[in-house]
C-alpha cells in the first residue's frame, strides 16, 4: 500500500497477497455453499433470496457532456432513442433465504443488453485462476450485456479482501467474531458499527436508495487521464409503498408487485467523481464519498413499466441468471481491492453452482418471454 501522501486519484494499490486471500476465500465460500444446499439445488452464497426480476429500460440522459460520454453513456452507442432493454434482479443480501420481517440489504442488479463491444473477461482472459471451472467453454463471455450491482447501504463492511476473508471465516467457520471485531492488534469496530446500521425493514425495493459501494474506472485507463466514480440509484417513483402492519414472509416482493400492477417504477442512475484521493479512497469500500465534496450527476434514467413479473418461468430465470460487476465494458472496469476479488468471485462460484444445478449460463438478449 502507498501512504498516503502518495495516493493518486483513480489509482490502484493492491496487496501483494491479495491473489491467495481471493483464493481462499473462494474455496471457503464454495465449501459453504456444499453445506448450505442440496447437491443439485445450490442458490447463491450472497443474495440468495430474490424478490424477482422485472424488465426495465435504461435510458441516457440527452445531450449529456463530452466528458461524460463514456462507456455505455456514450451517444450513438446506445438503441435509438439512447435506450437499452435491462433485466434487473431484486434480491435480500442476507447469506440465507429468509423471512422478510427480518431485517436486511436490497441488492440491485441491472443488465443492460444490447451494449456492443468487447467486455473485460473477453479481451484480459483470466490467467490466474488456471483450474476446471474458469476453463469450462460451456460459460463463455457474452459480449452484448452489461452489468451493474448495487445495494441500499451506502459502504461495504470491510475494506480489503484480507478483511472480507476473517470476517466470513470468524462468522462461519472458526466462532471467533468477538475477537474479529475486538482484536487490540487488528480490530473491526467499523465493520461492526457497518454491521449493526446496514440491515433494514424497507417498504419496498422500489422504494429505495441504491449505492455501488465500490468505485469503478470512468472512462479512460491512460495513466493522467483516469478518472474513478462510484454511482448511486436515486427513487423517482411517484408511487410508493406503505410499510405493512403485517410483515409478511415475503412482502417486499408483494410490494412490488403491487406497485408495478398499478404504476411504473422509475430511478435516477447518477455517478459521483473521485475528487480526493485520500477522503474518497480507492482501496477501502467502508468510507462513503462526500456528496458536498463531489455532488452526484445524473447521466440516465432507469425506467422500469408496469408489468407482471412473478410467473414461476419468470422467478425461475431471476434464480438461475448471472449478475457480475466484471461483466462489463473496459471503460466502466472496477477499481480496489474488494471489486478485484470480487472478479474471480463471482464468475468462479456461479459457476459452481449453475453447473452443480446442471443450468448453462445463458446471458438474456430482452427477447425472453415467459
Ligand atoms: C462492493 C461490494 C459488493 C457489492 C455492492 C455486492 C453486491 C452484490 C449483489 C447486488 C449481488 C446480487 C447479484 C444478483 O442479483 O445476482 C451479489 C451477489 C453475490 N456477491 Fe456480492 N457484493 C459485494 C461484495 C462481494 C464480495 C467481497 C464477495 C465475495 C468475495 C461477494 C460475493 C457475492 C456472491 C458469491 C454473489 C452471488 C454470485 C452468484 O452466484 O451469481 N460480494 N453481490
Amino acid at each position: 500500500m502507498a501512504n498516503h501522501d502518495t495516493l493518486q486519484l483513480a489509482t490502484e494499490y493492491p496487496a501483494h497477497d491479495e491473489l491467495q486471500d481471493t483464493k481462499e476465500t473462494i474455496a471457503f465460500l464454495k465449501t459453504k455453499m456444499e453445506e448450505a444446499y442440496k447437491p443439485n439445488n445450490l442458490r447463491r452464497d450472497a443474495h440468495p433470496k430474490h424478490h424477482g426480476v422485472v424488465r426495465a429500460e435504461f435510458i441516457v440522459e440527452e445531450n449529456l457532456a463530452e466528458d461524460l460520454q463514456v462507456g455505455v453513456f456514450k451517444q450513438g452507442l446506445s438503441r435509438p432513442n439512447r435506450s437499452f432493454p435491462a433485466w434487473i434482479r431484486f434480491s435480500n443480501a442476507s447469506n440465507r433465504v429468509h423471512h422478510d420481517r427480518e431485517k436486511d440489504m436490497i441488492g440491485f442488479a441491472i443488465k443492460l443488453m444490447g451494449v456492443e463491444g468487447d467486455k473485460i473477461l473477453n479481451i484480459d482472459q483470466d490467467s490466474y485462476f488456471n483450474d476446471e471451472l474458469t476453463n469450462d467453454s460451456s460459460f463463455s463471455e457474452e459480449k452484448f450485456t452489461q452489468d451493474f450491482l448495487f445495494m441500499s447501504h451506502p459502504v461495504f463492511l470491510v475494506a480489503r479482501i484480507k478483511d472480507f476473508k476473517k470476517l466470513v471465516t470468524a462468522a462461519f467457520g472458526d466462532n471467533s467474531i468477538l475477537k474479529f471485531f475486538f482484536n487490540p492488534f487488528d480490530n473491526h469496530l467499523r465493520t461492526l458499527w457497518i454491521i449493526l446500521t446496514m440491515n433494514k425493514y424497507h417498504t419496498s425495493p422500489l422504494d429505495n436508495r441504491y449505492w455501488s459501494n465500490s468505485p469503478y474506472l470512468f472512462g479512460s485507463s491512460e495513466k493522467g487521464k483516469r478518472r474513478a466514480v462510484k454511482y448511486a440509484l436515486l427513487p423517482t417513483s411517484k408511487t410508493r409503498s406503505k410499510m405493512p402492519k403485517n410483515k409478511t414472509e415475503n412482502y417486499l416482493k408483494d410490494a412490488m408487485k403491487n406497485h408495478l400492477a398499478q404504476d411504473e417504477a422509475s430511478f435516477d442512475f447518477m455517478i459521483q467523481f473521485q475528487t480526493d484521493a485520500n477522503k474518497m479512497p480507492i482501496e477501502d469500500t467502508r468510507i462513503d464519498w462526500s456528496e458536498v465534496d463531489s455532488p452526484l450527476i445524473k447521466v440516465a434514467t432507469i425506467k422500469i413499466p408496469k408489468q407482471i413479473f412473478d410467473s414461476p418461468e419468470q422467478m425461475a430465470f431471476a434464480e438461475n441468471s448471472y449478475f457480475a460487476a466484471w461483466h462489463s465494458l473496459p471503460e466502466h472496469r472496477p477499481l480496489g481491492s474488494i471489486n478485484r476479488a470480487r472478479r474471480f468471485a463471482y464468475d468462479q462460484l456461479s459457476k459452481f453452482r449453475l453447473k452443480r444445478n446442471k443450468f448453462p449460463r445463458i446471458e438474456p438478449d430482452g427477447s425472453e418471454e415467459f
